[in-house]
């Protein structure tokens, strides 16, 4: 493995002395150039390890999706494909279906999820043989009506599921909570109940169910209670799916939403209890014989595999705080900036060859962006050390919902993105160039 982790390994985060000794590479290596004012980092060592993890916690024919929109790169994705036999991919768009197709994966390891998806988009899914997950009833229809309009059975590869609210509640965070009584995702149970069971008993080629209850803040406990609704349901729906001589829904998507944590002193669920007690309450999901069992998680994944330094361009020192000016705000960290209460990293300070400072400067500082309004500020009232124009301040955990959440304002270059194992290091995206730029405008 090669990295030293804080704790709780392999749910845990990378220290500040395994992140110095590879950004000392990184500089003595010349993978940071002049121009690499921010450099994001992915130590897919440790990703390997978490993915073999999760795989290791699960029934061996469970189907991992890892959400891609937690890391879209395709270079990531290549590489998670060959971590673990039984990697697949959860997509939001029909370009991130596509994406996962350029990248090699088979159609039968795509979960398509997009709540807007139009006809020719679901043509094209049901033609691929991926799996969709239908948000609402009308898109259900959309599909029926394809399904009724398609030359032949054998045009129709892939398979289906409908996502449903289990209506169990919120967590921590509103903004990423998405079973409460109201969400915009999904049929709610509660108040659609025997719609859904129609539908269940119109359609025999409807033969999955999706949930996923929230994306961080969400306690395990939330997460489970979500299972158990849609659980009872299939386990009612089969039984009168039986007696009419229907094929058993047999596609359970549990969906992600396993929180990570962005503190090193504060130990997140174990992702093996998480696996425990579904196995224990919901055990016919751990039959392979019942259930093909799909995860999508993104976070628990990638966010703590990565970490983002930006060299420090000037240092401001105003009575009671001082200001570190950063290459990276609210471009790069969108949450951070515009919802400071629930997104906050640990940072840590190094000089300009990669040696970490430490102490406490007698102000506190503001780790302010770029950009040209005043929200661009990833933190406030940060103790650290002292820091100087030239030295590196590192943003740890940020290997996911950062660099595919980047925001094109002020037009600035999105980073050079490495990857190592081991302090190999690869370049998994080139930093952009001003052309690239100049098109995107254009
Ligand atoms: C449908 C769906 N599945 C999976 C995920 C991944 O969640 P997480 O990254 O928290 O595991 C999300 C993210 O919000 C989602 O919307």
């Amino acid at each position: 493995m090669g990295s030293e982790i804080k704790q709780n390994f392999p749910s845990g985060n990378l220290t500040v002395s395994v992140v110095g000794e590879t950004l000392r590479s990184a500089i003595e290596g010349g993978f940071i150039r002049e121009e690499d004012t921010a450099v994001i980092f992915f130590d897919l060592g440790f990703l390997e390890t978490r993915l073999r993890y999760l795989e290791s916690c699960f029934p061996q024919c469970a189907l991992h999706g890892l959400a891609i929109k937690a890391n879209p790169l395709l270079r990531v994705m290549e590489h998670v494909k060959g971590m673990i036999p039984n990697a697949g991919v959860e997509a939001a768009s029909i370009v991130e279906v596509a994406m996962a197709i350029k990248a090699g994966y088979q159609s039968g390891r795509i979960v398509y999820d997009s709540p807007v998806k139009t006809l020719p988009e679901l043509e094209f899914a049901l033609k691929t043989g991926i799996h969709i997950n239908a948000d609402n009833l009308s898109e259900l229809g959309r599909i029926a009506q394809l399904h009724t309009a398609l030359a032949s059975p054998s045009d129709f590869t892939g398979s289906v599921g409908i996502r449903i609210n289990p209506q169990v509640g919120v967590g921590t965070i509103l903004e990423s909570s998405v079973a409460g009584e109201y969400s915009k995702f999904g049929i709610p149970i509660r108040y659609r109940y025997a719609e859904l069971e129609q539908a269940f008993l119109t359609y025999p080629w409807l033969t999955g169910v999706h949930l996923h209850v929230g994306s961080q803040g969400c306690p395990m406990e939330l997460l489970l209670d979500g299972i158990g609704v849609l659980y009872d349901f299939v386990i009612n729906v089969n039984e009168k799916r039986r007696k009419s001589g229907m094929p058993a829904v047999s596609v359970f998507d549990i969906g992600g939403g396993l929180p990570v944590s962005y503190k090193s002193g504060t130990p997140p669920p174990s992702m093996q209890d998480y696996a425990r007690h579904i196995a224990t309450q919901y055990p016919l999901l751990f039959n392979e014989k019942s259930f093909k069992l799909i995860t999508e998680f993104g976070r628990w994944v990638y966010t703590n595999s990565g970490w983002t330094v930006s060299r420090v361009e000037y240092v401001k020192h105003d009575p009671g705080i001082n200001t570190a000016m950063l290459h990276v705000g609210a471009d790069l960290f969108v949450r951070e900036c515009l919802n400071p209460r629930d997104w906050q990293h640990e940072y840590s300070v190094f000089d300009r060859y990669g040696a970490v400072k430490t102490g406490c400067d007698d102000q506190p500082y503001n780790l302010a962006g770029p950009l040209c309004f005043s929200g661009d500020i990833i933190a406030k009232n940060v103790p650290l050390p002292r820091i100087e124009e030239g030295d590196y301040v590192v943003i740890h955990d940020t290997g996911g919902y950062t660099f595919s959440m980047w925001s094109r304002y002020n037009s600035r270059q999105t980073p050079r993105i490495l990857g190592y194992k081991e302090n190999l290091f690869e370049i998994l995206k080139e930093r952009e160039t001003p052309e690239d730029l100049q098109k995107f405008w254009k």
